[in-house]
């Protein structure tokens, strides 16, 4: 997600951009830019970075004007550099726009504007609008706005200013938020309240499919046919740090509370429902290549090392294509053999790990293709892959990953799906695999509603000193992520373990004080999750139990049963790992720790 801010009134408006810029920073961070018009044109200053950096190119190379626009970019089309980050202007530089969303027809739109002779400077999908703007029909500005978003599919929070209005902003949403502040004498429009707050709490929250024309004597609020619409003022009452948040006390409980729109995001625009299979455009893998691929490395740390325990499972299974999983800070010191078909996949949030970056150099430098599996566009990863599948799950900004994990969990199943189709998987199988991926954000929001009952259920470990997560299978490595989780943000010293490895040694260490939480959902191996299940009562252990719903039997087996909706094996794993997030969560809060920022811990390990 990225952030938007525009202004227009009787001030300069580059310091109330870079104020909003710099609230908005939350959003999305790679690069940010602002155009103004100054009263003889519109002049923009854009870099790669942070808005401070921006901050400091407007002090080198100062514009001034009483209405603009500014952006901070999270990359969804193109790298993160000065040439992507917005605004974007029209092949006549009078047009700039700013944009937060996914215009997922940009390619067939930019391939229609370009033979109809329009030069695109960008790799975005963002300039494509600008282009179609300036083709567009319309006496007004606001006119041609809406008749260009005619034409347009997928989400959209945009604000647009031209050299033709003077002192005319419009803006315009649909699936990414924009709101209007509403000042005396004075107004701004923004992806969300944090931006304005410093100039008003009386705002306009716009709805999906409204356009908006402010200037500095008002706004109004028109519908796709510019039919005026009412929409109500209402008044601010968070304060900043609040509203970054959004609401919520932490980072990390926002971003395992989005993780419902987070997946439908990763999904979004990669489901063939009539084909049965994925369209992945970034991995560059012809399928010659698909074809020829004889064994698949995938390399990762912490938690996306977990999501490719997952990935193994699923792409064996999918595409029948041996999978080996390693730790990336273990694999660079093996000797490596040169496997002509050797496909390495790097997983990796941030884009910038150290040891994985290192692996994926050594694994190409012995012949093997690799893909990057990531969320933040443009990083070095990324850069230095053969191709991949971003995330598109905005900015993590909790220590502890989780939105990313079930993101990589998603990328790993259209991974599994693609390669699968291209080997042999059957049509009618890959269609139903499509139709419960698509089900799947759903599942996930159910899932999510189990928050009040382990938060309560947290009440009762906080004060726990050790924790044993076991599971089975396709479970394993939610397992492990599980006690990761638990370990890493409330520093209870907690183990993940194959639940049938229990026997051989773990299993000592039972007693009516170690927590043991079983990953047990209605599987192939549900009826063994139980056996261990039973020989960890039998030694009085406590346990916790994350099933699926409707299953009551045991209850008498259990202290806490939670349950999470049925779904497809391969698929368990992004619903059973929820309530195990929300429960290390929960247990941290009680025990005071600070959990967006964990002691010891960094966002992303750049050392090795
Ligand atoms: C996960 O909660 C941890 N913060 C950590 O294990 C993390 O997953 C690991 O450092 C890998 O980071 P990456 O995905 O950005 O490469």
């Amino acid at each position: 997600m990225c952030g938007i801010v525009g202004y227009v009134g009787p001030k300069n408006a580059v310091p109330v951009l870079l104020d909003g810029l710099t609230r908005l920073e939350y959003r999305g961070y790679d690069s940010a830019g602002v155009a103004v018009l100054n009263g003889h044109g519109l002049e923009h200053r854009k870099l790669a970075g942070r808005v401070q950096g921006l901050r400091d190119l407007l002090g080198r190379s100062p514009v001034r004007g009483s209405c603009g626009i500014g952006h901070t970019r999270w990359a969804t089309h193109g790298a993160p550099n000065d040439c992507n980050a917005h605004p974007h202007l029209d092949c006549t530089g009078t047009l700039a726009l700013v944009h937060n969303g996914i215009i997922e027809n940009a390619d067939l739109l930019r391939a229609r504007l370009t033979q109809e002779g329009h030069r695109f400077a960008t790799e975005t999908d963002t300039e494509t609008l600008a282009h179609l703007i300036e083709d567009s029909p319309g006496a007004t500005l606001e006119e041609r706005v809406i008749a260009a978003l005619g034409h347009v599919e997928g989400t959209y929070g945009v604000a647009v200013i031209a050299e033709t209005e003077p002192g005319k902003i419009v803006v315009a949403r649909r699936g990414s938020p924009v709101l209007l502040g509403v000042g005396d004498g004075e107004f701004l429009v923004a992806s969300d309240a944090s931006a304005v707050l410093a100039h008003t709490r009386s705002v306009v929250y716009l709805n999906d499919g409204d356009v908006a024309v402010v200037t500095s004597e008002g706004y109004r609020v028109l519908d796709r046919e510019a039919r005026e619409q009412d929409r109500a003022v209402d008044d601010i009452e968070w304060d900043l740090e609040a509203l970054a948040l959004g609401g919520y006390p932490h980072f990390m409980l926002k971003e395992i509370c989005e993780q419902a729109e987070t997946v439908r995001s990763t999904l979004r625009g990669r489901l063939l429902f009539s084909e049965g299979t994925a369209r992945l455009n970034g991995l560059n893998l012809t399928p010659a290549q698909c074809a020829r691929i004889r064994r698949i490395v995938i390399v990762a740390c912490g938690t996306s090392w977990h999501s490719g325990l997952v990935g193994r499972h699923v792409i064996e299974e999918l595409a029948g294509i041996p999978v080996s999983v390693e730790y990336a800070s273990e694999f660079r010191y093996r000797r490596l053999l040169r496997v002509p078909g050797t496909l390495t996949i790097a997983i990796s949030q941030s884009g910038e790990t150290a040891d994985t970056l290192e692996a994926l150099r050594v694994a190409k430098g012995a012949g093997s293709t690799v893909v990057g599996i990531v969320n933040v566009v443009g990083s070095t990863i990324a850069r230095e892959s053969d191709g991949g599948i971003y995330l598109h799950a905005g900015p993590e900004v909790g220590v502890a990953s989780t939105k990313a994990f079930t993101s990589q969990l998603v990328a790993l199943v259209l991974l599994g799906l693609y390669l699968g189709r291209q080997r042999g998987l059957a049509a009618e199988e890959g269609r139903r695999l499509v139709e419960q991926l698509a089900a799947l954000p759903d599942l996930v929001a159910r899932a999510l509603e189990l928050e009040g009952e382990v938060a309560q259920l947290a009440e009762r470990y906080a004060d726990a000193t050790n924790a044993l997560y076991l599971g089975r299978g396709v479970n394993f490595p939610v397992a492990l992520e599980g006690a990761l989780k638990l370990k890493e943000i409330s520093y209870i010293h907690a183990e993940g373990y194959p639940a049938a490895e229990m026997k051989h040694g773990p299993i000592a260490l039972i007693d009516a004080n170690m927590p043991v939480v079983f990953l047990a959902p209605k599987d192939a191996v549900y009826a063994k999750v139980v056996s261990n299940m039973q020989e960890v009562r039998a030694r009085g252990g406590r346990i916790i139990v994350v099933t699926s719903e409707g299953n009551g039997d045991l209850r008498h087996l259990v202290d806490h049963q939670l349950c999470v909706p049925a779904a497809a094996p391969l698929l368990s794993p992004l619903l059973t790992v929820i309530p195990l997030q929300l429960l290390a969560y929960h247990i941290a809060v009680r025990r005071g720790c600070d959990v967006d920022r964990p002691r010891n811990l960094a966002k992303s390990v750049t050392v090795e």
